[in-house]
């Protein structure tokens, strides 16, 4: 019985090796930057769980006219840049998302670090078929500055 679990554990271990976050976007990375970018992906969707799928849902598809979908939304992968901003200091204006358009206002998370914005766009940018790669915390003190 015992041995059974203890059998059941490890095979989950070995499931758990971060090869699910292969993609060819990462196949030019070097075996550092990939690290950081699975770590990354981890952090990223729990950092997701907890900031953002209430509203836009675990699979990001989003809710009926209130909440645009970010999977697959051109408004989203047209600019990683904007979507610093946007998770930080929230949105509040008509958009258009996949031809839709939304007013509903998203509420700021100015709390959330550098790296923490980081890890949750590398996740979104890199789930439910998008391919982004991996976006470095760098990226984020850059161009953090410059949101209007
Ligand atoms: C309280 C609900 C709510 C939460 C929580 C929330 N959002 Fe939003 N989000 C919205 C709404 C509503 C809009 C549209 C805002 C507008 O029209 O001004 C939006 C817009 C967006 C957009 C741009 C539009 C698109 O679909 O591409 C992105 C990107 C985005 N949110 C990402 C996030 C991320 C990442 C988080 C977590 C850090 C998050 N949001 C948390 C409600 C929310």
């Amino acid at each position: 019985m015992k041995l059974g679990i203890l059998l059941l554990t490890l095979g989950f271990l070995s499931s758990c090796d971060g090869s699910k976050f292969q993609n060819s976007a990462t196949q030019d990375l070097s075996r550092a930057d990939k690290l950081h970018y699975e770590q990354y992906m981890i952090q990223g969707q729990q950092l997701y769980k907890t900031y953002c799928s209430n509203c836009h849902q675990p699979d990001g598809t989003g809710l009926g006219r209130l909440i645009p979908p970010l999977s697959q939304s051109d408004y989203m992968l047209e600019n990683p840049y904007r979507t610093f901003c946007i998770i930080k200091y929230g949105l509040n204006k008509e958009i258009v998302v996949n031809g839709e358009a939304y007013n509903q206002p998203m509420p700021a998370n100015e709390r959330l670090t550098n790296i923490e914005i980081a890890q949750i766009t590398t996740y979104i940018y890199n789930s439910w078929g998008h391919e982004r790669g991996y976006i470095p915390v760098k990226e984020v003190s850059q161009e953090i500055n410059k949101c209007q």
